[in-house]
Parts: structure tokens; sequence; C-alpha cells
């Protein structure tokens, strides 16, 4: 028998590659929530546009809630025959409630249909992913209350740069998610328009509302363009852009965490919760879950980049080529979507080794620059000039293989003789984050300032 929805013009079965390559059931089930919840505004608006019965409307409207009962319940029968989701659902529709199930296609096209859908999926995603990660805000906000003095070295090229405090390192991730979740929002303002009527791609004869479906699905407005309706998958390329940004911005952090549980390293430590043993070395603590996350970030960009591609050589309007968009889409919003929760549990889970964390920033000279910015307040030298002085203290200091503060006054002397006692002062660690209080610095009373007023931020979303 040829296919139901389009047989009239076909006499012979699709061969089984062609069903096999066609079909996209297995992908597209997953948006039989939104599918349901468009077609029951489609009707109702049919009806108020005498388009079709009430009595049809309300019978679909019911059928159409069976079927979304019998998904939830794992009774329903998706069939590979039947393509996708919408001839799926479509197709019960009709067992269940006969021929008016026919009339709800009217003034309708899978192409207005699967763009309405998946806009309403990539929407909700959002909301999720958004939601987690304020959650993830919120984790990294106490913890930088609870260390705002824990001081820690600061890095740059990877070499001990200048102390800084752990959590003024974790409140720069507070501020990367913000401009991440606002990234999403951004998408979602632009992705907040309704295709549904546009129809294939011409719109249509019937005297349709499209405000009113528009307004049924949250949507802001119609697209005002019916080509541009049934044509564009931006909204998912932006999604996954902002996808792909939040996913690096998690990836440097995980690496971070494998990086400071290293036992080279040993600034911090991860709880059994988050760590893995080894089958064979029995001593091993494996930060699996950051290395996970680290690599989510590839199926994230690889999504963005494999739609990019899809999409390069597409003349308007739909194109088959377009059903690829949702797989690798689904699969990195639900890799994110780990990954934000995963790097909160670990946010939440991780100890810092304070000792460590203190003794390693003062190691490799981490406060000569407060030793030449003494130099520069104290004696009013030119900076070039008091980062000259104190490179040669440092190189003395290497020499006798002693820390800064180590060296006797003399010898910082023999360099620069009108260096007094005082300079010993700024040479600890501790008063070395707490001189930097420029808005934006590592000073401990900086960062309980910002942390505090995130968290009434985040309170109040
Ligand atoms: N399964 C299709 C997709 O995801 C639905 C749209 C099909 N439209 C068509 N004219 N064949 O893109």
């Amino acid at each position: 028998m040829s296919n139901k929805m389009w047989g009239g013009r076909f006499s012979e079965r699709p061969d089984a590659i062609m069903e096999e390559i066609n079909v996209s059931i297995d992908v597209d089930r997953h948006l039989y929530a939104q599918d349901i919840t468009a077609s029951k505004a489609h009707a109702a608006m049919l009806a108020a546009q005498g388009i079709i019965t009430a009595n049809d409307a309300k019978n679909i409207s019911k059928g159409l809630d069976t079927i979304l009962s019998e998904i939830r319940k794992g009774s329903f029968e998706f069939k590979r025959a039947l393509e996708d989701i919408h001839m799926n659902v479509e197709g019960r529709l009709s067992e269940l409630i006969g021929p008016a199930a026919g009339r709800l296609h009217t003034a309708r096209s899978r192409n207005d249909q699967v763009a309405t859908d998946f806009r309403l999926f990539v929407r909700d995603t959002i909301d999720d992913i958004d939601a987690a990660l304020a959650r993830y805000q919120a984790a990294l906000v106490r913890r930088a209350l609870e260390h705002a003095d824990t001081v820690m070295p600061g890095f740059t090229h990877l070499q001990t740069a200048q102390p800084v405090t752990l959590g003024h390192h974790l409140m720069a991730y507070v501020e990367m998610a913000a401009r991440d979740r606002g990234r999403f929002r951004d998408a979602r303002k632009r992705l907040n328009e309704s295709p549904l009527g546009a129809a294939a791609l011409a719109g249509t004869s019937f005297p349709i509302d499209r405000e009113l479906t528009a307004r049924t699905l949250g949507f802001d407005r119609p697209m005002a363009n019916s080509l541009d309706a049934v044509s564009d998958r931006d909204f998912v390329l932006e999604t996954l852009s902002a996808a792909s940004i939040t996913a690096v911005h998690l990836s440097r952090f995980a690496e971070e965490i494998v990086l400071w549980t290293s036992p080279l390293v040993g600034l911090v430590r991860l709880s059994d919760k988050f760590t893995t043993g080894s089958s064979i070395m029995p001593q091993k603590r494996n930060p699996d879950a950051a290395e996970l996350v680290r690599a989510k970030t590839g199926r994230v960009i690889g999504a963005l980049n494999g739609l990019l591609i899809v999409m390069k050589g597409l003349p308007l309007a739909y194109q088959k080529d377009m059903q690829e968009d949702k797989q690798g889409a689904m699969e990195a919003f639900a890799a994110l979507s780990l990954a934000v929760r995963a790097m909160t549990g670990m946010v939440d889970d991780l100890m810092p080794e304070a000792e460590r964390m203190k003794q390693a920033a003062g190691e490799g000279y981490a406060t000569a620059t407060d030793l030449a910015d003494w130099l520069v307040r104290t004696l009013k030298m030119p900076f070039r000039d008091a980062h000259h002085v104190t490179g040669r203290i440092v190189g003395l200091a290497a020499k006798d293989g002693v820390a800064l503060h180590e060296l006797p006054l003399e010898v910082m002397q023999s360099v620069e003789p009108r260096i007094t006692a005082q300079a010993l002062t700024v040479l600890s660690v501790e008063s070395s984050v707490k001189s930097r209080t420029s808005y934006g610095g590592t000073a401990p009373k900086n960062v309980r300032a910002q942390a505090k007023a995130w968290q009434k931020r985040l309170e109040k979303e």
C-alpha cells in the first residue's frame, strides 16, 4: 500500500532504504509534547475562524489529549512507516476519532508544523538551561563567600603570577555564566515568533488567524514572511552558539579542576562523590566528571558546526536536509544541561587545600609586583625603574634560593639603598590580595561585596 498521507499520486511502496534514510521518528518523537500543543492551538484557531466545526475541533483536541497521555504512559506505538512525529500523531488521531482527524491539517503543512514544534522545544530548552545556570551561579557565589579570604596563586601562562583569592576566581565564572545566560535570553527573544500558518511556504488561502495561534503558544507575534518561517533554523544555530560558548566556559573550569586535583598541583580535592577509582591502580582518584564536562564541549561545538554546514547551501524554502537539524542539537542541549549540573555538583563538593594554596601563592616571587608598587608609591620611582630594581632583587633571591620576604633587608638595599623594613610588609600574600582594592580586584572585601550583590540578584530572579 502506498502512503496514507500523500498516497494519491503514488502506487508503489517506498524502497526499504528510502524508508530508512527518510525516517526521523527516533529523533523527533522528543517533540511530541510541542507537536500536540501546537496542533491543539491550530485546531482551536481553525474552529474560531469557522474553517472547521466546533465539534470537530473538540474531538481533535480530545483525541490529542488521549495521544499525549498514551505517549506519557508509554503505550503509544511509534511507527517507522509513518516517518515522523507529525504523521504518527495524526495517524493515531484518525484511529481515535475517524475522518475529523483529516481536517486538522487544513491550512498547515509539516513545514510550518516542524518549525513551530522545534521553536517551542528550543524555547523550553533555553528555559531549562537558564535555570540550571542560575543554580550553578548560586553554588559559585556560596563557595566564593566561604572563600573570599582563601589565598591562592593566580596564573598567567600557567606560571605563578600574583596571589588572588579562591573566592575571586570562583566569581569570575559567575560573571561568565551571567553573559552566557544573557546570550540564551537574546536567542530566546529572536526565537519567539510563530511560524505556524506559513503552511508549506507561501501562506494559505484560508482565513486563518496567525496572531491567535502565536498568542496561544506564547509567541510574541507571527513571523512576517512565510518563506522565512519555514526555511530558517537560525534559532537553533543561535542557541547552539550560546550553548557552545557556555560549554567552553564550563570546560575551562573543568580543566582547572583536573589540574588542581592532580597530585602534582594539589590545590583542591574532590570527595568520593565526584571521583572514580582505577580498576588496576588502587591509589587513583580520577576527576572523571570534570574530564567529561571538558569532553562534552566537543559534542556541543560539533552540533553547531554540523548544523551550520547543513544549512549553508540551502536555497529557500524547506529542504529535507533540515530534518537533520534536530539530533545533534538535542544531544548537544542534553550534554550541556548535564555538564552544568555536574559542574554545580563539583563546585559544591570541592575542598580547597588552603595551606597548599597559600604556600603556592607565595612561590615563584608572586609578590614581586607588590614590591615594585611599593617603590613607586613610597620612593616615587617610575614604574619601569621599579620593575627593573625589583627584577634585580628577585634575581638575588633566586640565586640564594629564598623567597622575597626571606631576603635580608641589606641585600635589597644593595640594589636600592632607600628600601626600608616597611617594604617587607607588602610581601606577604595576604597583604598582597588585601591591597588589590581597585574595582573588580581580588581584595577579600571586594569579593565579599560582589558575591553578596550576586546573591541578592539571584534571590530576586
Ligand atoms: N520530519 C520533517 C523534518 O523534521 C518534517 C517536515 C517534513 N516536510 C516535508 N515536506 N517533507 O524536517
